[in-house]
């Protein structure tokens, strides 16, 4: 960019905050963000004796996908909040899903998502897509819903699943949605307290007694999950809120699978809503024609390791890395190490950091695919360098992160 476009830029920023008080991540600066289009990011500066910027143009890239791979303590989550910020002073929303707590995301204001008080809003998995009614019968997001709690409960015995999919039937018969119903399925969902209730209540039935031990190992399996109150509160994520200003999803109180639960859930909603726009344009005239959302994952594991299959077509991560940039995702993943993504996903993410390698075998693994020795790899200092590598740009730069 050159340094008249970069000084018209600021002006615009000083001029929307001064002037008009519009901040990033509100909806009227949003609204101007074709005013600041492209989307140009200083990520930092090159170690080379040019110190030239660094910087990331997700729309001069073949997509918005942007990977960050490093040991602990290396600099990724400090590098994901350079980026955040950028993007939203940018005027795009940013969608973080924190699992830690420490990405602190200029402008974003935090959701908590705990057991405690001062959380009030939850998500939950048994809403349905009712305007894919036709595509997608009741009775597979049903059984999508049955895999995604034994993924969650994995010591659930086959008859105990089948117990489970008869009362997630019934839960949903009780609030009067049926199968052969499209309209019915407008109908505010069913919940995990009314499935624990119905499993209860067969609990008692003495019709059923041959079954109790089965129902009771069923539902202490599912209570020890599903009893978590994130399930159960009334009020969920707004996905407009999240598609028009963003969100920071701060998962950081509560346990591992059900930081898993909840992000594939939310992800898997807010993608349905993006489909549901149609695709962007195919030749989009400028980046807000290409970018609806971005996606920003730390600790990215979290999301991988639970699906026992990396490469499997349904994992979300690869949903959204093989279909997300025709409906307008950004999508920007870090972790500790680079098995923690399937070959889809490495294939398509178009731009790559990386930063210092927990060790040398993952050190030849990250430098097969940038195209840096391993021992330069494992050279590096931490604390925010790295080799940056997109297509657009061509080679890999060794560069020092800017702190956010
Ligand atoms: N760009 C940077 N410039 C200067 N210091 C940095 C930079 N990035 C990171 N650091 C230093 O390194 C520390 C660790 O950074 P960060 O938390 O981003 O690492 P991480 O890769 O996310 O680690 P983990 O895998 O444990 O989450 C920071 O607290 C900070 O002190
Ligand atoms: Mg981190």
């Amino acid at each position: 960019m050159s340094s008249h476009r970069i000084i018209r830029k600021m002006r615009v920023i000083w001029l929307l905050q001064a002037v008009s008080e519009f901040y990033p991540g509100t909806v009227e600066y949003r609204r101007s963000a074709n005013l600041l289009s492209p989307i140009d990011i200083v990520l930092g500066q090159s170690r080379d004796e040019s110190y030239s910027a660094i910087r990331w143009r997700p729309g001069q890239e073949s997509n918005g996908f942007f990977l960050v791979v490093g040991g602990a303590g290396s600099g990724k989550t400090e590098a994901l909040k350079r980026i955040g910020r950028g993007l939203l002073e940018g005027g795009f929303p940013v969608l973080v899903l924190d699992f830690h707590g420490d990405v602190d995301v200029s402008w974003l204001s935090p959701i908590l998502m705990s057991s405690g008080l001062d959380s009030t809003i939850g998500v939950n998995p048994m809403e349905l897509d009712s305007y894919r009614a036709h595509e997608v019968g009741l009775y597979d997001q049903r059984m999508a819903l049955v895999e995604l709690i034994v993924k969650a409960v994995p010591m659930l015995s086959q008859l105990q699943r089948v117990i489970l999919t008869d009362a997630i039937e019934a839960a949903y018969r009780w609030v009067g949605i049926y199968d052969d119903d499209p309209l019915s399925w407008r109908r505010p969902p069913p919940t995990f307290p009314m499935v624990m209730d119905i499993l209860e209540r067969w609990h008692e039935d003495d019709e059923l007694r041959s079954r109790r031990s089965t129902i009771n190992g069923c539902l202490s399996a599912i209570k020890a999950v599903f009893g978590h109150p994130v399930f159960g509160r009334e009020a969920t994520l707004s996905i407009d809120e999240i598609l028009s200003v963003g969100a920071r999803v701060n998962l950081g109180m509560v346990p591992d699978s059900i930081r898993y639960i909840v992000a594939d859930t939310l992800l898997r909603k807010v993608f349905r809503a993006l489909m549901l726009k149609g695709p962007i344009p195919t030749c989009p005239a400028d980046d807000t024609e290409r970018f609806r959302l971005f996606i920003m994952v730390d600790e990215a594991k979290i999301l991988s390791k639970a699906s026992a299959r990396l490469n499997a077509s349904g994992h979300i991560l690869n949903i959204l890395a093989t279909e997300g940039r025709k409906f307008g995702v950004g999508l920007i993943l870090a972790s500790q190490s680079i098995d923690h993504f399937g070959g889809d996903l490495k294939a398509n993410v178009s731009t790559r950091l990386i930063m210092k390698p927990m060790d040398f075998e993952q050190a030849k693994k990250l430098g097969l695919d940038i195209k840096v020795s391993a021992s330069d790899l494992m050279a590096l200092r931490g604390k925010g360098d790295g080799f940056f590598k997109s297509q657009g740009s061509g080679e890999a730069t060794y560069m020092q992160v800017r702190r956010p």
